[in-house]
C-alpha cells in the first residue's frame, strides 16, 4: 500500500471514527502524533476505567496488547483493535501462564494479586488485579494478616512491599525500559541540575528509587509537575510521557533520564513505538487486528480486574 502524508492519515482516522464510531484510547508512552489523535490519553487504570465506560462500537488501542485485552474483558461486547500484534510486553511476557500456575503451587494460601502488565491467562489465575496507581493501595485494601503473591515486576513488588510492609513473595520479572535506567547519569544529571527534582516510576530499580524526590505511575508523575512549583525535573520513565507534560506546563524542563546502554539519551520502550499513525488508519479501514480472548479465559479475568476497579472507585482513584 502507498504511503501518504500523516496530514492524510489523521484527517481519514477522524472520518472513519465518526462512521464507525470509534474511539482511540492511548497510553503516554505512545508517540506525540498519536496522543494528539487519540480521544483519551491516560496512564493503565485510567485507561481500562475509559474502556469500561464508553458509548462507542469499537475501541482502537494505542498501547500494548495487555492494555487492548483488559478493554476486552471489561468491555467484551465492543470490538477491540490493536494495530500491531507485536506490541507486546517484556514485563508481561516475563510471566507465563504455565509458569506461574507452579509458582502459585509452590506458595499455597496466599493472594494473588498481579499487575495489570500480564496476558489474560495471568489475569484469569488471580485474584485481584492492580496497576502503579494503584497497588498500595490494593494491597492496602486486603486484611492485614492476608499472605500475598504479587507479580510479575520485581521492582513494583518491592516498593509495594516497602510501603504496606505485608508478607508479600514477588515474582522475579521486570520491564525492559525501568529496569535499564542509568542511577550514575541521573546522579550527573542531578549534578548539573541542582534544583531539578527527580521523579521515578515504580518499576524502576531500588537505588533509582532511593535517589528520587516522588515515586508515582505515568499520571502520578504527570500531576506533580502540575502541581509542583519547582521548574525542572529529571524524568525516570518511559519518554512518551513528556509530551504531556510539556502540553500542559510549557514554561517548565523535563530531562529524560537515559538509560544504561545508551547513545541517545532517552528511554523509549520498543513495544510502545510499534504503533504508528499509518498502521491506526489501516487497522481502523480493516477492522483488524482484533482481539480475540477465549471465553473461559475471559469471564475468569473479568472478576479480578472487576474487584480492582471497585477498590479503585471507592479509594476515588
Ligand atoms: P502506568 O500504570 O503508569 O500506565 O504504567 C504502565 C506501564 O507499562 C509502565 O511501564
Ligand atoms: Fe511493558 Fe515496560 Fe513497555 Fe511498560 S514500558 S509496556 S512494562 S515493556
Amino acid at each position: 500500500m502507498k504511503t501518504q502524508s500523516s496530514e492524510y492519515y489523521i484527517s481519514e482516522i477522524n472520518r472513519l471514527k465518526e462512521e464507525k464510531n470509534a474511539i482511540i484510547l492511548a497510553h503516554y508512552y505512545q508517540t506525540s502524533d498519536i496522543q494528539d489523535i487519540a480521544d483519551f490519553v491516560g496512564d493503565s487504570l485510567a485507561l481500562s476505567q475509559k474502556a469500561a465506560s464508553n458509548s462507542a462500537d469499537i475501541i482502537l488501542f494505542a498501547g500494548v496488547k495487555f492494555m487492548a485485552e483488559t478493554a476486552k474483558i471489561l468491555a467484551p461486547r465492543k470490538k477491540v483493535l490493536l494495530p500491531d500484534m507485536n506490541a507486546g510486553c517484556s514485563l508481561a511476557d516475563s510471566c507465563k501462564a504455565v509458569d506461574f500456575e507452579k509458582f502459585i503451587k509452590a506458595n499455597p494460601g496466599r493472594t494473588v494479586v498481579s499487575y495489570v502488565n500480564t496476558t489474560a491467562e495471568i489475569k484469569a489465575l488471580s485474584d485481584i488485579i492492580c496497576t502503579s496507581s494503584n497497588a498500595v493501595q490494593i494491597v492496602e485494601s486486603l486484611p492485614p494478616d492476608e499472605k500475598i503473591i504479587f507479580a510479575p515486576d520485581r521492582n513494583l513488588g518491592n516498593y509495594v512491599l516497602n510501603k504496606t510492609g505485608r508478607d508479600i513473595v514477588i515474582w522475579n520479572g521486570t520491564c525492559h525500559v525501568h529496569e535499564e535506567f542509568s542511577l550514575e547519569a541521573i546522579i550527573r544529571l542531578k549534578k548539573e541540575n541542582p534544583a531539578a527534582k527527580i521523579i521515578v516510576h515504580p518499576e524502576c530499580e531500588l537505588p533509582v528509587r532511593m535517589v528520587s524526590d516522588f515515586i508515582g505511575s505515568t499520571s502520578a508523575l504527570l500531576n506533580f509537575t502540575r502541581k509542583d512549583n519547582r521548574k525542572c525535573y529529571i524524568v525516570a520513565t518511559e519518554v512518551g510521557i513528556i509530551h504531556q507534560m510539556k502540553k500542559e506546563n510549557p514554561e517548565k524542563t523535563y530531562i529524560p533520564a537515559p538509560p544504561r546502554d545508551s547513545t541517545c539519551g532517552c528511554s523509549e520502550c520498543s513495544f510502545m513505538k510499534l504503533i504508528t499513525i499509518e498502521k491506526i488508519f489501516n487497522c481502523l479501514t480493516k477492522e483488524n487486528p482484533e482481539i480475540i480472548i477465549d471465553k473461559n479465559i475471559l469471564l475468569k479475568a473479568q472478576k479480578p480486574i472487576r474487584r480492582m476497579m471497585e477498590i479503585s472507585e471507592k479509594l476515588g482513584l
